[in-house]
């Protein structure tokens, strides 16, 4: 199979930032997918209805929103019934960050035991919670050190939706299968590196990111769960831009931009192991179910015809800039 067309390609994880970078990258994922989960870890956060409302503004003015929904999050904070009452038909979910976790993250959770009332409302409202799943332990250790959390939370909000974004590791794609209202978002690249290709050589601060990338048999388990369609498993990019000044730096910054190769490199990765038709569920229909949502319809074609990828978009560098995939977009309906 040389071909494929996706309907309605979406990425349930995206960063946009705001600015300039908004400008350069918002018009790179409203090409290639017709929705995305838009993260609100800006400075200062987006943690009030009115700084949402302002924020969707400027996103529709970077790109076409007709065809590319972006669905906003709030920053998790203690959030009233009514709060979140009124946010609920502009919202997708609330994202959790635990304090400092990550880039942006200041202003998250400190004591994630004082958070039931806010998820009561959560639950109670059918708004979805999406978690950075990570503690502050050992780097390599952070996640599965915070899978005690996610069991607290879907034993004790069973109807509460929650999606562990960009799991890293063997033990969060088992611990889907403990409970139903877990659910979960795998990125690119941690489908594609391990900590060998970020430290293992010369560093490569463009490979830099939170989670950091894990083990073999880490990888292996997210390709397993992507390759074969798990039903609760969704692609999320986590496509994080910084200027190549934060990431070829003492102190580099942590995030893969990788929105403009995504749908190339997720093809040749599924084309390589001949479940190409797969891509399907894991960059669409999966998330259609669990989030119930209704993406503009567009048709993505790629094709295996090989392509440089460039080797920066404006002051950031993607991933994989200036290797040459075996795929690109051909056609954009
Ligand atoms: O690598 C990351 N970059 N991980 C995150 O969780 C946040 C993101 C960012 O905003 O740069
Ligand atoms: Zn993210």
């Amino acid at each position: 199979m040389d071909r494929i067309t996706l309907e309605s390609p979406l990425d349930m994880h995206l960063h946009l930032r705001d600015g300039d970078t908004l400008t350069l990258v918002a018009p790179l994922s409203a090409a290639d997918f017709a929705g995305a989960v838009v993260m609100p870890n800006l400075v200062p956060p987006i943690d009030a209805l009115d700084a949402l409302d302002a924020y969707r503004a400027r996103i529709a003015v970077a790109c076409d929103t007709a065809r590319f929904s972006p669905w906003l999050t709030l920053f998790f904070r203690a959030y009233s019934h009514d709060e979140l009452a009124a946010a609920r038909r502009q919202i997708i979910g609330v994202k959790l960050y635990p304090e400092g976790v990550t880039t942006n993250s200041a202003g998250g959770v400190r004591d994630l035991r004082g958070i039931d009332a806010t998820l009561e409302h959560l639950e109670a409202l059918g708004i979805p919670l999406l978690v950075h799943g990570e503690t502050h332990g050992f780097v390599m250790d952070r996640e599965r050190e915070f899978l005690p959390v996610y069991r607290r939370l879907a034993r004790q909000f069973p109807r509460l939706t929650i999606v562990m974004e960009h799991i890293t590791t063997r033990e969060a794609v088992e611990l889907l299968g403990e409970y139903d209202n877990l659910h979960a978002t795998i990125t690119l690249h941690h489908l594609l590196i391990t900590l060998d290709d970020v430290a293992g050589g010369l560093l490569q601060p463009h490979l830099f990111c939170k989670p950091i990338a894990k083990r073999p048999e880490d990888r292996e388990a997210l390709l397993h769960a992507a390759l074969t369609g798990h039903p609760r498993v969704m692609f999320g990019s986590d496509s994080a831009p910084h200027p190549r000044s934060a990431k070829e730096a003492a102190g580099c910054a942590a995030g893969v931009f990788s929105a403009p190769v995504a749908l190339p490199a997720l093809a040749e990765l599924f084309a390589d192991r001949d479940v190409l038709p797969m891509l399907q569920r894991f960059v669409s229909d999966n998330a259609r179910a669990i989030y119930r949502v209704t993406p503009p319809l567009r048709r993505i074609t790629l094709e295996r015809v090989p392509w440089r990828v460039p080797d920066h978009y404006g002051a950031v560098v993607p991933f994989g800039a200036g290797t040459t995939l075996a795929w690109q977009v051909t056609a954009r309906a």
